[in-house]
């Protein structure tokens, strides 16, 4: 059972620690593990530009990097408001390659409005190159 209201309570917190004094637009994001843990991350920038990582990004590479390989939820809170096409492509790339299957819904929230898709529907033609590999997946 995924608790939608606390991982989005996670991305808004995370969002707070947002680094990003060049767009001045604050990112935060929350990932619910395999593992039934809660990774948080946020946008962090950097003088060149390029270099900037989205809050998505930085929130599955901290729950990669703490062991868990699989998420089964991710919400993304900002102060959008309208429904702005969810995560970027790059980030969408990074959550096919971890996600737990096409199912796993996606969540963008702000002040205004929560929307929910599932990553199919976020990237109805993935590239990947491995079936999912218990080996290199929970
Ligand atoms: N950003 C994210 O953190 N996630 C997204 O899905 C889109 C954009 C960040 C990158 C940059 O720091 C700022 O938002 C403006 O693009």
């Amino acid at each position: 059972m995924i608790d939608r209201e606390k991982l989005i309570e996670a991305a808004k917190e995370a969002r707070e620690r947002a680094y990003c004094p060049y767009s001045q637009y604050m990112v935060g994001a929350a990932v619910l593990g395999a593992d039934g843990k809660i990774y948080t991350g946020c946008n962090i920038e950097n003088a060149s530009y390029g270099m900037t990582v989205c809050a998505e990004r930085t929130a599955i590479f901290k729950m990669v990097s703490e062991g868990c390989r699989t998420f089964k939820a991710l919400a993304v809170y900002t102060n959008g408001s309208g429904e702005d096409g969810g995560p970027c492509l790059a980030c969408r790339q990074v959550m096919t390659e971890f996600c737990a299957d096409f199912d796993v819904p996606v969540i963008d929230a702000s002040p205004q409005a929560v929307w929910e898709h599932t990553m199919r529907e976020l990237c109805p033609l993935p590239f990947v190159v491995f079936e999912k590999n218990p080996d290199y997946h929970d």
